[in-house]
C-alpha cells in the first residue's frame, strides 16, 4: 500500500473534505475514510462490507472479475497442479515458497505435532453421539486453550508460532476424531509415516482391526481439496477470525470462531448444501423446475454452489474442482454417477440462462467439492468439517499478519440507529 497524492472529495452541506486515497499493488484503489467521522461527524453505511476494505494485507488477491485467485502472487491453478498442501501452508504463513530444507522443516514440524492431548477425547466422548461434526470441531478447537496454554499468549512471537503450527497439524485429528466419534468407530490416531492428505484418509477410514492402505490418487484428490480452499482473504469467516482476534483473544478461540461462521449455508456449508440440492434434482429432466424456483423471487431457494459475493466470472477454484472430480470419478471407475450428471447439465442450463448471465452468477467452488467428497466416501455432514481443515491455515496466516499490523485496532463497526429515539421509562400500571 502507497499514499498517493490522489485524493476524494466529498461535499456535506457547507463542508468540504479532502479524503486521501490509497493505491494497492493490485485491485482498486481505496478512499481512506478513517478520519471521515472526526472531520465531519457522519458514518458511512455498508452493510455486509460490500464496500469496505478492513485491514491491510498481503497473502491472498482475488480479482473477481477476471476469475482469478492469488496467494501471495502465484494463481491458484498453478499452485494446484505443482505444489501441494504443506508447501502452500509454507506460503501463506512465511510469504515465500520455501527452499527444499524449509519444506522438509515445516513438513516436520507440522508432523510431529498431529496428535492431540489424550485428555482430549473426553471432550468428544461428552457429545450426543448424533452432534453434526462441525458442532464437535467448534467445541473441541475452542477447548484447546484449555490444553494448549503454554501458546495462548499473543504478544510471545513464539508462542504464535507454535499455536499455528498446532491448529494446522490437529485439525486433520480433531476432524477425522468428530468423524469417528459420529459413526461410533474407534479413533485412529495419526500416523507420521502418512502425508498430511493421506494420513487424514487413514484417521477417517481405517479401523484398528486390518491394514488399510490409502490409495495415492484419491490422496493427491484430497491435497487438492485442501489446497483450493487454503485461504480466500477477507470472506466472512476469515474476518470473523480477524474480529475475534482484534479484542486479544487467544489463538484457539480465534479459529473456533471462524469454524462457527464457516457453518452457514452461504458460506462453507454451501458444499453440503449443493449435494442435497443435487441428490433432491435427482434426475437432469427436474432441472428446469429448480431453475424456475432459483429465479422466483418469492422462492428463498438458491441454486447452491452457484454466485459469489467477489467473483462475478467463473470462480477458478471450480475449474479445478470440475477436473478433479472428473478425474477422481474414474479412478473410482464411477462413469455413471447421476449426480455428476445432473450437475453437469445444471450447470450448462443455468449458464445458458439469461437471469444467471446478467447476475453474474457462475459456478463456485463448492459446485464439484461436494461430488468428489461423496465418491471419496465423506458423508455430506464431513463436507463442512474438511473445509474448516484446510481454510485453517489462511484463517491463522491472517490472524499472524493482523497481529503484526501496526495498524491493527478493536474492531468495532458502527451503525445506522433507526430505533426508538430518547423516551422515559414508563411504570407497568400505566403501560
Ligand atoms: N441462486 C439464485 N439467485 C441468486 C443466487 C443463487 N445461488 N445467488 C445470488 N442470487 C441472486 C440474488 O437473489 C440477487 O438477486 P436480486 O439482485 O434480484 O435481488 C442477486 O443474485 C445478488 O445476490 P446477493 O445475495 O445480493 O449476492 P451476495 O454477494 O450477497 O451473495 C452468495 C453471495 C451468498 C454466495 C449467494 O450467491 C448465494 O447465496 N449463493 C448460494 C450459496 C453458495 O453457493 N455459497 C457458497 C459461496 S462460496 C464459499 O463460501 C466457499
Amino acid at each position: 500500500m502507497s499514499d498517493s497524492p490522489k485524493k476524494a472529495t466529498i461535499t456535506l452541506d457547507d463542508k468540504t473534505i479532502d479524503l486521501p486515497i490509497l493505491s494497492p499493488t493490485a485491485g482498486p484503489d481505496v478512499v481512506d475514510i478513517r478520519k471521515l467521522y472526526g472531520q465531519a461527524n457522519v458514518f458511512t453505511y455498508d452493510p455486509g462490507y460490500t464496500s469496505t476494505a478492513s485491514c491491510q494485507s498481503t497473502i491472498t488477491f482475488i480479482d473477481g472479475d477476471k476469475g482469478e485467485l492469488l496467494h501471495r502472487g502465484y494463481p491458484i491453478d498453478q499452485l494446484a497442479e505443482k505444489s501441494h498442501f504443506l508447501e502452500v501452508c509454507y506460503l501463506l504463513l512465511y510469504g515465500e515458497l520455501p527452499t527444499a530444507d524449509q519444506l522438509e522443516w515445516f513438513e516436520s514440524t507440522i508432523t510431529r505435532h498431529t496428535m492431540l492431548h489424550e485428555q482430549m477425547q473426553y471432550f468428544f466422548r461428552g457429545f450426543r453421539r448424533d452432534s453434526h461434526p462441525m458442532a464437535t470441531m467448534v467445541g473441541v478447537v475452542g477447548a484447546m486453550s484449555a490444553f494448549y496454554h503454554d501458546s495462548t499468549d499473543i504478544t510471545d512471537v513464539r508462542h504464535r508460532e507454535i499455536a499455528s503450527h498446532r491448529l494446522i497439524a490437529k485439525m486433520p485429528t480433531i476432524a477425522a476424531w468428530a468423524y469417528k466419534y459420529s459413526i461410533g468407530q474407534p479413533f485412529v490416531y495419526p500416523r507420521n509415516d502418512l502425508s498430511f492428505a493421506a494420513n487424514f484418509i487413514h484417521m477417517c477410514f481405517s479401523v484398528p482391526a486390518e491394514p488399510y492402505e490409502v490409495d495415492p490418487i484419491i490422496a493427491r484428490a484430497m491435497d487438492r481439496i485442501f489446497t483450493l480452499h487454503a485461504d480466500h482473504e477477507q470472506n466472512a469467516s476469515t474476518s470473523t477470525v480477524r474480529l475475534a482476534s482484534s479484542s486479544g483473544a487467544n489463538p484457539f478461540a480465534c479459529i473456533a470462531a471462524g469454524i462457527a461462521c464457516l457453518w452457514g449455508p452461504a458460506h462453507g456449508g454451501a458444499n453440503q448444501a449443493c449435494l442435497e440440492m443435487l441428490r433432491e434434482i435427482g434426475t437432469p429432466d427436474r432441472i428446469p423446475e429448480f431453475i424456475a424456483r432459483a429465479k422466483d423471487k418469492n422462492d428463498p431457494f438458491r441454486l447452491m454452489g452457484f454466485g459469489h459475493r467477489v467473483y462475478k466470472n467463473f470462480d477458478p477454484r471450480a475449474k479445478v474442482m470440475k477436473q478433479s472430480a472428473d478425474e477422481v470419478l474414474d479412478l473410482l471407475g464411477v462413469h455413471d454417477n447421476p449426480v455428476l450428471q445432473t450437475a453437469k447439465e445444471l450447470e450448462k442450463l443455468a449458464l445458458e440462462d439469461p437471469y444467471f448471465a446478467e447476475k453474474k452468477l457462475y459456478p463456485n467452488v463448492d459446485f464439484y467439492s461436494g461430488i468428489i467428497l461423496d465418491a471419496l466416501g465423506f458423508p455430506t455432514s464431513m463436507f463442512t468439517p474438511i473445509f474448516a481443515l484446510a481454510r485453517t491455515v489462511g484463517w491463522i496466516s491472517q490472524w499472524k499478519e493482523q497481529l503484526a499490523d501496526p495498524e491493527h485496532k478493536i474492531g468495532r463497526p458502527r451503525q445506522l440507529y433507526i430505533g426508538e429515539p430518547f423516551r422515559d421509562y414508563v411504570d407497568i400500571e400505566k403501560r
